[in-house]
């Protein structure tokens, strides 16, 4: 018996793996973050299967169901919504399961970040603009921040930031993120994204605020820096004509030469 973690991706039903998909489809136990996971994944569970929404759900009740499953030989399919690796909870439930010695894999999913940024058609990282994209929230009533991870911390760096878990709590983003990005920084909401109702807002540091009253306050992306508005973009060396790579060597003489043979 094994509990298999799946990254069910942003919204879209398709935008699932297939080994994500695969696992839900040969467990006969699935438990899944009914908040942010559309119903339509569910159609992958086999027929008969157990299916429990955890969005009610204490973690003590959440491995309870765990372990029934296990006592039965039952595999289980965990689904958590976007990615595993952030805001999944996923991480006390394997320390429980490594302390129950019940056995577990992770499939990757689609991060709802990744989502944002298909949406917006943009690329989060420039050549010679910005290299780095930092994922944070603001605090929330059930999370604290550390102490160094402040937005205006980030801010200084001048990364992209994809910041999550936060749409409620604009007027502090913005507060903390002009001093250093200025008021004419791009910004971008993205509500739902991929979602048949999915939303979308641009506008600058300055004129976010107002452009997006009247919106939801959750289940949003809030995209900032100026990758987002970038014009003048430079273009990678890794595909200028006469750069010299291991895939395309630009002469007998090249150190890559010999690599394609
Ligand atoms: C608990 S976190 C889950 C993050 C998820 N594990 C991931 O990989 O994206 C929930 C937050 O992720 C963001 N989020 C999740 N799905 C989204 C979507 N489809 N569109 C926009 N934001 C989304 C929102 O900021 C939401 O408040």
């Amino acid at each position: 018996m094994t509990v298999h973690f799946i990254g069910a991706g942003p919204g879209a039903p398709d935008l699932l793996t297939l080994r994500g998909r695969d696992r839900i489809a040969g467990s006969p136990v699935c438990l899944y973050a009914g908040s942010l996971i559309p119903t339509a994944m569910l159609d992958h569970c086999p027929p008969g299967a157990r299916i429990v929404n955890t969005a009610p759900l204490s973690l003590d009740q959440i491995i309870a169901e765990i372990q029934t499953a296990h006592d039965a030989g039952q595999d289980v399919a965990r689904l958590h919504s976007g990615d595993l690796s952030i805001w999944s909870a996923m991480g006390e439930q394997l320390r429980r399961l490594r302390d129950l010695d019940i056995p577990f894999t992770i499939t990757p999913g689609v991060p709802a970040f990744a989502a944002a940024a298909a949406a917006l058609g943009v690329e989060l990282t420039l050549p010679e603009l910005v290299q780095s994209v930092v994922l944070t929230r603001t605090p929330g009533r059930a999370s604290t921040m550390p102490v160094a991870e402040t937005l205006t911390a980030f801010a200084a760096t001048g990364a992209t930031l994809a910041i999550h878990l936060s749409v409620h709590n604009l007027a502090q983003v913005v507060a903390d993120l002009t001093p250093s990005y200025g008021p004419e920084c791009p910004v971008a909401i993205v509500w739902r994204a991929s979602w048949p109702d999915q939303q979308i807002e641009r506008a600058t540091l300055a004129t976010i605020a107002q452009a997006i009253e009247g919106k939801p306050d959750r289940t949003a992306l809030i995209l900032v820096g100026k990758a987002l508005a970038a014009e003048n973009i430079v273009e990678s060396s890794l595909y200028a004509n006469g750069y010299d790579r291991r895939f395309r060597p630009q002469s007998a003489d090249s150190k890559f030469a010999g690599d394609l043979a």
